[in-house]
């Protein structure tokens, strides 16, 4: 009895911690956590807005050649709900790719709330975002991220057809 109790408070705090403060450290030394991006490209208010393109981008099946700034909240669960945020994806992604959906992502995860607010985290990499799992490296960061090397894993959990909001779960790979 006193067991399960104590079982129960336990799956209850970490119901509660807000990620990214559920950072689990492994063996090798990398930090795990995982952060939901949303890229909001209709409404009222989008976080993702074409910047440039080529003349033939439309025509182009995977529009090759546009690229779009992104301003895109990152937030400690699957939804925005209130109080989840923790920063935000800041930079672009160009449709580098003329036979598939293939983005170069350039772009700073910015934390503004919960353990690493006021860090950054610098991610360049190949978004081919019909795959599962997608893989792109984390080139550097500052504060507690300073001189950060890693990877991170995007696998889409929403594509945003109907909402015109892309949600994307994040697993953050990090040293620093
Ligand atoms: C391409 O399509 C977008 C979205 O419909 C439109 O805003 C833009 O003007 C078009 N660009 C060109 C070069 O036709
Ligand atoms: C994040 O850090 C800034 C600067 O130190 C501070 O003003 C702000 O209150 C912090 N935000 C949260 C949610 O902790």
């Amino acid at each position: 009895m006193a067991m399960a109790t104590t079982v129960l408070l336990l799956c209850a705090a970490v119901a509660l911690a807000p990620t990214p403060s559920s950072a689990a450290d492994d063996a090798a030394g990398f930090t795990t956590f995982k952060l939901y991006f949303h890229d909001i490209v209709g409404g009222t208010s989008p976080t993702a807005i074409r910047i440039a393109q080529a003349p033939s981008s439309n025509s182009s099946s995977t529009f090759f050649g546009a690229v779009v700034a992104i301003d895109d909240p990152l937030t400690s669960g699957p939804t925005r709900a209130a109080g989840t945020e923790v920063g935000r994806a800041q930079g672009t992604y160009t449709f580098a790719d003329q036979k598939t959906f293939g983005l170069l992502m350039v772009m700073n995860f910015v934390f503004t709330a919960g353990e690493y607010n006021g860090s950054s985290l610098s991610i360049l990499g190949r978004n081919e975002v019909i795959n599962d799992v997608r893989e792109m490296s984390i080139v550097g960061g500052s504060g507690k991220f300073r001189m950060a090397r890693g990877y991170v894993q995007a696998h889409t959990i929403d594509s945003g057809a109907t909402s015109g909001e892309t949600v994307v779960q994040y697993t953050v790979n990090v040293k620093a």
